[in-house]
């Protein structure tokens, strides 16, 4: 029989094994693929995950200041996870320093707030799980992207 390839799947390989599992916990049990989803990981909406408000504008009101609509109190849009490794603080305000911390974070459900999205639930991620899911973070980092700062005028 003749077989044919139809489909280029890219370079096999290319992940290591836990990052392999952190990409099937990323779209299963971790649920993070519910609104990290696209090809920037981001589904462009906005949600109130929780997120401890920490910075110069502690109540921040975030989505909620352009809708005036009461689910959208605290809610801050999902952002790209591309390169993640390489963008610390996360969350809009810097809340967290890294991505073990928002890992942790998203694995108690996210935070407290009587406004929280309700995808937001504790997920049970085990230690292992949660190094997995880690690696696979680290896997969407691209090749660096050459950046020449420009000159400030004096
Ligand atoms: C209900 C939607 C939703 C789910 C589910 C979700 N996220 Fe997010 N994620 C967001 C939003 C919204 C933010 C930004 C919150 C903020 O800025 O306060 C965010 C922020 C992040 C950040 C910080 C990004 C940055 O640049 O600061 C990381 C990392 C992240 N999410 C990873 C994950 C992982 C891993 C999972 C699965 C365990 C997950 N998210 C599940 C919506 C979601």
């Amino acid at each position: 029989m003749l077989r044919v390839q139809v489909l280029n799947l890219g370079k096999f390989n290319q992940m290591s094994e836990a990052a392999v599992k952190g990409m099937v916990l990323f779209k299963g049990k971790a649920r993070c693929i519910l609104c990290h989803n696209g090809p920037n990981f981001t589904d462009n909406r906005f949600y109130n995950l929780g997120v401890p408000q920490v910075g110069p504008q502690k109540k921040d009101l975030g989505r909620y200041k352009v809708t005036h609509l009461e689910k959208d109190k605290r809610a801050f849009k999902t952002p790209t996870l591309r390169s993640i490794t390489e963008t610390t603080p996360y969350m809009h305000d810097g809340a967290f320093k890294t991505l073990e911390e928002v890992i942790d974070f998203l694995d108690n459900g996210g935070g407290d707030d009587a406004n929280k999205h309700s995808l937001m639930k504790p997920l049970a991620l085990t230690k292992a799980e949660k190094g997995e899911l880690l690696a696979f973070l680290h896997a969407l980092k691209g090749e660096e992207i050459p950046f020449e700062f420009p000159s400030l005028p004096e």
